[in-house]
C-alpha cells in the first residue's frame, strides 16, 4: 500500500486548473474573503456533503458536521462554528440538515452500548426509549429508522434556537433563521421538514416535541413543489380562469395557477 497519498494531491491540482480555467478570478475572489450566507449542521456521512448537495461553490456555506447532526449545548465546536458564524459572518441562514438512513441514528436505537458514540448520542437514546411504543409500532424497520432521522431534525434545530447565541442575535433584531431539513442519499434530494423559526417568539409557540412524534409532517422537497406548480399550471390551460391573465398576474408572477 502506498504511504503517500499522491494521487489526491494530483487530484487537487487537475481541480484547481479546472477551476481557474473556467473562472480565471475564482481563487483571486476567494483570497480576498469568505461572506457565507448560510450555515449547514449536518452529519459527518461521507455522502452528505453541504457544498455538492447545495449545488454552492466553496465560500458560500460554512459548515459543522458531526455524528448524527446532533446539537449539544456544551459541545464548545459546535458552539464556536455558532458563535463566529453569528457575529462575525452574521449567516442569515441556519440549515440543520439531517439524513435519511443515517448509521448515527441508526446506532442510537441499537442495544450495543459503551462506545464513546454512545455518549455522543445519549439524547436521541432517551428520546427513542421515551417514545419506543410509537417507533415500535411501525413495522417496516427502515420507515422506523427515517422516522428517527426526520425528529432527530427537528430536536436538533429547537437546542439551536435554544442557545443564547441565538436568542441574543433574535433579542438584538438580527435577521436569522432557521431550517430543518433531510437529505436522501438514494435520489439526491433535500426535503424541508421545519421548523423554520426566525424568532423566540415562534420556538416558544411550537407544540412539544413529544407532540410531533404523533403528528409526522410531510417532508417537501423542490421536486413536489414544482410538480405541484406545474399540475396548476396545466389545470389552468384546460381551464382558463375568468379573470385571471398570468401574464400580468402580480399573485403568481406569470406562473400560472390558482388565483389566491
Ligand atoms: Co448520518
Amino acid at each position: 500500500m502506498s504511504r503517500t497519498l499522491d494521487h489526491l494531491f494530483d487530484r487537487n491540482v487537475a481541480w484547481a486548473d479546472a477551476k481557474t480555467r473556467e473562472d480565471p478570478d475564482f481563487f483571486r475572489r476567494m483570497a480576498e474573503q469568505q461572506a457565507p450566507h448560510y450555515l449547514w449542521v449536518g452529519c459527518s456521512d461521507s455522502r452528505v456533503t453541504a457544498n455538492d448537495v447545495l449545488g454552492l461553490d466553496p465560500g458560500e456555506v460554512f459548515v459543522h458536521r458531526n455524528i448524527a447532526n446532533i446539537v449539544h449545548t456544551s459541545d464548545l465546536n459546535l458552539l464556536s462554528v455558532l458563535e463566529y458564524a453569528v457575529e462575525h459572518l452574521e449567516v442569515q441562514h441556519i440549515i440543520v440538515c439531517g439524513h435519511y438512513g443515517c448509521g448515527g441514528v441508526s446506532r442510537a436505537i441499537t442495544e450495543r452500548r459503551g462506545a464513546m458514540l454512545d455518549h455522543w448520542l445519549q439524547p436521541l437514546t432517551m428520546f427513542y426509549r421515551k417514545h419506543r411504543a410509537v417507533f415500535d409500532a411501525i413495522e417496516d424497520p427502515v420507515r422506523r429508522l427515517n422516522r428517527l432521522c426526520e425528529i432527530n431534525v427537528e430536536m436538533q434545530v429547537r437546542r439551536l434556537a435554544a442557545t443564547p447565541i441565538i436568542e441574543n442575535a433574535w433579542g438584538r433584531g438580527q435577521s436569522l433563521n432557521l431550517h430543518g431539513w433531510i437529505y436522501a442519499v438514494d435520489d439526491g434530494i433535500l426535503r424541508d421538514l421545519g421548523p423554520h423559526l426566525t424568532s423566540v417568539a415562534e420556538r416558544d409557540a411550537l407544540s412539544s416535541i413529544d407532540q410531533c412524534v404523533l403528528d409526522p409532517v410531510e417532508p417537501q422537497s423542490a421536486k413536489r413543489r414544482q410538480a405541484i406548480a406545474a399540475f396548476s399550471a396545466l389545470a389552468l390551460e384546460e381551464e382558463p380562469q375568468p379573470g385571471h391573465d398570468p401574464a400580468g398576474c402580480v399573485c403568481c408572477n406569470g406562473q400560472g395557477g390558482p388565483k389566491p
